[in-house]
């Protein structure tokens, strides 16, 4: 819970996120959007055999997953912030800098053994990873990845996933 605006920190109230972690770009340039997906499927498909799906975060996992999803001929898979989702739901609450939130997938989404790799675009903290990790868990599936365009290697993020294979395309101090 944030509590009343006037207690916040600045950076809650007016939040300005860097610009090295904005995947804008790279969307707004088809030709650079385009080379980010062959960089991907490229990398997942020297990596394993068989994906069943993909898994985007909410929201802006889902600028990647699908695509991405689209190029290795598989499914997508949503998972999405609290009280979205239709039908019975699993959700995981998480750590943000200023409070909580919560993921939840539907539970019929993957089935028990199922591979699955995780899409982003950031990881920070890795909380919101790590929540999403837990979900598939929950269901029962294989991660074989945690997946993301850019990684801030300081916050060391990365670590939360112990050992759960994780890749980043770039990392930024
Ligand atoms: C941002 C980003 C990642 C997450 C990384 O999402 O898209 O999902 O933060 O932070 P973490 O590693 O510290 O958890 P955000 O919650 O801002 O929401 P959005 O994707 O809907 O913009
Ligand atoms: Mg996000």
């Amino acid at each position: 819970e944030l509590g009343r605006e006037a207690d916040r920190p600045p950076e809650v109230n007016n939040p300005s996120p860097s610009l090295c972690s904005d995947i804008s770009p790279l969307l707004k340039d088809p030709a650079a959007f385009r080379t980010l997906i062959d960089l991907l499927e490229d990398h997942l498909r020297a990596s394993f055999p068989k994906i069943d799906f993909v898994a985007g975060l909410d929201s802006r996992g889902f600028l990647i997953g699908p695509p991405l999803a689209q190029r290795l001929g598989i499914g997508f898979v949503p998972i999405r912030k609290k009280g979205k989702l239709p039908g019975p739901t699993e959700s995981v609450s998480y750590a943000l800098e200023y409070g909580q939130a919560e993921l939840e997938i539907q539970r019929d989404a993957v089935e028990p053994g199922q591979k699955v790799v995780i899409v982003d675009d950031l990881l920070a903290t890795g909380g919101t990873m790590c929540a999403a990790c837990e979900l598939m868990k929950r269901l029962k599936a294989e991660v074989l990845e945690c997946l993301v365009i850019i990684e801030l290697k300081l916050l060391k993020g990365s670590e939360k996933l112990q050992s759960i294979p994780f890749y980043s395309l770039l990392q930024y101090d």
